[in-house]
C-alpha cells in the first residue's frame, strides 16, 4: 500500500512538476516531423512517449548507434539526438520526453477535421459536428477547459477572450470535433504581455496534469 502510494506520488512529481516545459507542436499529418531536446544531449538521448500515467521507451540516440525499443520503423534518430517520425499520423498525438525531461506536446491534426482561427482576445463559437449526438461534453487533447472564459450553450463551446494557449484540438463527445487556431497579436508590447503571463503559468501551482 505505502509503496504504491510512493509510486503515485513519484509519477505525479515526474509529471505535473514539469508539465508546463513542453514545446508544442501542432500540424496537419505530413510526411516527417522533428521533435527536439529542450536541452543539448552529450551523451545518449532515449525518447518516450506518455502512455496511461507512465513513460514508454522509442529509441535510444547514440553517439555512434541507435537502439530502437518498438517495432515502428517510422521512428529515427539524428545526429543532434532529435526525433524524427515518419508519415505522422492521428495516432502520434502525445506527449514525449527526452532523457524523461518534457520535449514536445504534439498534436496531429486528424484528416478532415474543422480548423477554426480566431484573433486572440476574440470571441469564438465552436460547433459539435454532429448535431444528432446525445454526448456533445466539450474536451480537450491536452489540459482541461477552463471554466471562466468557457461556456457551453446548444452543444457549442462558446470561448471569450481567445488566448494563445487555448489552441489545439477540441472533442466533442469524445470525437475530434475542431481545430482551433489563436493568431496571436503582433503588436509587441502584447507579445511582452503574454511572455509576462507565461512565467506566471509556469509557476508549479498551476502545472496540474
Ligand atoms: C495557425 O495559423 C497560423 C497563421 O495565423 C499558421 O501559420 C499556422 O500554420 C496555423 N496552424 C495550423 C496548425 O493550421
Ligand atoms: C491543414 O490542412 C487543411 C486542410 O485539411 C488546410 O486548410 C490547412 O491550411 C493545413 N494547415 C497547414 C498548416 O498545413
Ligand atoms: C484577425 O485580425 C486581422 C487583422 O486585424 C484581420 O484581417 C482578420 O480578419 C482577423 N481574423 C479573424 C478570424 O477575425
Amino acid at each position: 500500500m505505502s509503496i504504491k502510494l510512493c509510486c503515485c506520488l513519484i509519477s505525479f512529481a515526474l509529471f505535473s512538476h514539469v508539465a508546463a516545459d513542453f514545446g508544442h507542436i501542432m500540424v496537419n499529418e505530413t510526411r516527417q516531423i522533428i521533435l527536439r531536446c529542450h536541452q543539448f544531449v552529450k551523451g545518449d538521448a532515449t525518447w518516450s512517449r506518455e502512455k496511461d500515467g507512465s513513460l514508454s521507451r522509442i529509441i535510444t540516440i547514440g553517439v555512434d548507434e541507435d537502439k530502437k525499443h518498438t517495432n515502428d520503423p517510422r521512428y529515427n534518430g539524428r545526429a543532434d539526438k532529435s526525433l524524427v517520425i515518419i508519415n505522422a499520423k492521428f495516432s502520434d498525438s502525445g506527449r514525449y520526453y527526452c532523457n524523461n525531461e518534457p520535449a514536445v506536446e504534439l498534436t496531429v491534426i486528424p484528416p478532415g477535421t474543422k480548423i477554426q482561427r480566431v484573433n486572440e482576445t476574440e470571441r469564438v463559437t465552436l460547433e459539435c459536428p454532429d448535431e444528432e449526438s446525445e454526448d456533445s461534453k466539450w474536451s480537450r487533447l491536452f489540459g482541461e477547459i477552463p471554466q471562466q472564459r468557457f461556456k457551453t450553450k446548444n452543444q457549442k463551446l462558446i470561448i471569450q477572450d481567445a488566448k494563445q494557449e487555448d489552441s489545439g484540438l477540441y472533442y466533442c463527445g469524445g470525437k475530434p470535433a475542431v481545430f482551433l487556431n489563436v493568431t496571436r497579436r503582433s503588436t509587441s508590447a502584447l507579445i511582452t504581455l503574454e511572455r509576462a503571463i507565461l512565467v506566471v503559468q509556469q509557476s508549479p501551482v498551476q502545472s496540474t496534469v
